[in-house]
């Protein structure tokens, strides 16, 4: 079993569940065009984030990590009129690109991007929140405190989504990885922290052998 095949079932599935989307196709074709990496969720990692902001009915979106803003977008299409996201970029060349995309998607109006660490950003933030559903997803070694972060930035019943957590299995061990390192740092302090109830879903698909974990906030 490889990514080959992984990818044509990626394929299959989106074809199944979602029409051809010009302004998402627009979004990845603009950060190719700019030179940006190729490591978005993939369509339906997308589609599964969007219909988790939906079934949460999510108003306050916090994202860490947007690049060309293309899981942005899925997130943003969940939101109600009056429903807004802020999303966590250091990278002003990846903010523009996103920034562009963002506008063509017609979410402008609800999304806004801060650009800068996001570890300086986080601290700012808790007169925006309590956010419904904050989505981890950016330099993989500052997990944990991202997490510390957006616990902070919570209430009970926040959902929180941390992106890349298995890495083709080196979160087991990490062995020198940096990113599987900060993503076992970020398993240990999950398996301490008693304020939420998660899990880990592994995944396969365009995006090769990775998963993600799931938490929500009991208290
Ligand atoms: N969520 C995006 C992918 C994000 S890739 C999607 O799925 O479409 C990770 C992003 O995090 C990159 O754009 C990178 O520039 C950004 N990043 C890296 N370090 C960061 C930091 N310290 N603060 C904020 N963003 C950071
Ligand atoms: C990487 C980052 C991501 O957010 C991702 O989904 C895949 C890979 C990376 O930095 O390698
Ligand atoms: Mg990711």
């Amino acid at each position: 079993m490889t990514t080959e095949i992984w990818t044509a079932v990626d394929d299959y599935i989106i074809g199944h569940v979602q029409p051809t989307d010009p302004v998402l196709d627009a979004a990845q074709e603009a950060a190719r065009a700019a030179g940006l990496p190729a490591i978005s969720v993939s369509a339906a990692q997308g589609k599964f984030l969007h219909l988790l902001a939906r079934i949460q009915r999510a108003t306050r979106i916090l994202e860490v990590g947007t690049l060309a803003g293309y899981s942005t977008i899925w997130l943003g299409r969940a939101l109600p009129a009056d429903g807004r996201l802020i999303t966590l970029e250091f990278d002003p060349k990846h903010a523009a690109v996103a920034r562009t995309n963002i506008a063509r998607a017609g979410l402008a109006g609800q999304v806004e991007i801060r650009v800068g660490r996001a570890i300086d950003a986080l601290p700012t933030l808790a007169g925006e929140g309590p956010f419904d559903l904050i989505f981890i997803d950016a330099d993989k070694p500052s997990t944990s405190a991202y997490f510390e972060w957006a616990l902070k930035l919570s209430r009970r019943g926040t959902v929180i989504v941390v992106d890349n957590v298995v890495r083709e299995g080196k979160v087991v061990k990490p062995a020198g990885d940096e990113s599987a390192e900060g993503m076992h740092a970020f398993m240990t302090a999950l398996a301490a922290e008693t304020r939420v109830s998660a899990t880990v879903v592994q995944t396969v698909g365009a995006k090769g052998y990775d998963g993600f974990a799931l938490a929500i906030v009991d208290r």
